[in-house]
């Protein structure tokens, strides 16, 4: 098979991860006989240092002749990068967030699952982790907050800001339809976060979520405020199978999520759309206090490649072998800085400690 990935490699630690999960592709390609080839995409920050906005028109048709785009992260320092002193629509984020609503990518996978030789790097009690976690956190992506009408301006004398959230029923009944196939495939339980007991949009998002549900007999779905799943995610994680959510709260549930599984360098995401395209890119953002020091992990870019394949190639026993090789690898012993156990754990003395170039050559070695 011959897949056409655009790759933005962005800013911060993204080059590094991106290089790594490139490797493993191209280790992919040798062993299962496939052909990756790589078009380069500017966008974010590197993209405003080289011809002056995030995201360019030649970028989005670069992204959209595509089959799916690799993605490493985008953005900076907030506090001192200079991109951050330009108009809101002129930096990093406005490119990533330009590309995700003119590509139509509504439907944000994000699972967060605890790997068994992480348990050290897990935050969370042993009694709360119990036998584990496995979620995926099914996000909307191109609605509400994030695109709603926005401005700030003076209301008789004071400075006063507002942005709008807004849905409508077929925005929430597709990404719903995309929840309940993706837990149809799982363990077949799906709880549905909302603010129904405030917000309007929540209450259509419930009404709809249930119509969708009637559709899915096999699926139970069950309702919960964004307020109490914060709090079930680190009291009792185990319980979710998938989470369907709004942008800005999925945003917020998201990196909780991840933060619970011990690092954010672990999980991947895809941004889907209705076609096979997809925006593959690790969850966590840019690190910029880490780039370019070689110790950043690859292996949410690497798991992000794997969902690419799956998705977008509907090349499984492909994606099987990269995370089999992750799983491996963490078997071996091999660490990034980010989860290595903090010292006084019992597993400190096993394991060792590898770089960014490192983990990615060891996860190659293991694709056979
Ligand atoms: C994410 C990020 C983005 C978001 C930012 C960079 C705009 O936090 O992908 O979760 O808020 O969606
Ligand atoms: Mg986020």
């Amino acid at each position: 098979m011959e897949c056409r990935i655009g790759v933005i490699s962005g800013d911060g630690i993204g080059p590094e991860i991106v290089a790594e999960a490139r490797k493993v592709l191209d280790k992919i390609g040798t062993v299962y006989g496939h052909t990756f080839c790589y078009e380069e995409i500017l966008m974010g920050g590197c993209s405003i240092d080289a011809v002056g906005e995030p995201l360019t028109d030649e970028a989005v048709a670069a992204a959209k002749a595509s089959d799916a785009v690799l993605m490493g992260s985008i953005g900076g320092n907030t506090a001192t990068s200079p991109w951050y002193q330009l108009p809101p629509e002129k930096r990093p984020e406005a490119g990533l967030l330009r590309l995700r609503k003119s590509l139509n990518l509504f439907a944000n996978l994000r699972p967060a699952c605890l790997y068994g030789e992480l348990r050290e790097a897990c935050p969370l009690r042993d009694a709360v982790i119990g036998d584990g976690f496995d979620m995926v956190i099914v996000r909307e992506l191109t609605g509400g907050l994030y695109f709603g009408a926005r401005e700030t301006k003076e209301v008789g004398g004071v400075m006063t800001a507002t942005d709008t959230l807004v849905y409508n029923e077929e925005e929430i009944r597709r990404i719903a339809k995309r929840g309940f196939d993706i837990a149809r495939k799982r363990r077949r339980k799906l709880t549905s976060v909302d603010k129904a007991n405030v917000l309007d949009s929540s209450r259509l998002w419930r009404k709809i979520v249930d119509e969708v549900a009637a559709e899915y007999p096999e699926v139970s779905c069950e309702h919960m405020l964004v307020d109490n799943c914060a709090m079930q995610l680190v009291r009792d994680p185990g319980q979710f199978d998938v989470i369907l959510t709004e942008n800005m709260f999925g945003d917020i549930l998201s990196d909780e999520a991840s933060m619970v599984t011990g690092s954010i360098g672990m999980l991947s995401s895809a941004s889907l759309n209705d076609t096979k395209f997809g925006l593959y890119e690790p969850s966590g953002g840019s690190a910029p206090d880490i780039a370019g020091k070689g110790v950043a992990n690859p292996i949410a870019t690497i798991l992000s490649a794997a969902m690419m394949l799956r998705y977008s190639f509907d090349l499984d026993r492909e994606a099987d072998a990269v995370e089999e090789a992750v799983k491996q690898v963490l078997k071996d012993g091999y660490r990034t800085i980010d989860i290595m156990p903090q010292s006084g754990m019992a597993q400190e003395n096993d394991v060792t400690q590898v770089g960014t170039k490192e983990m990615g050559d060891l996860i190659c070695q293991r694709i056979l």
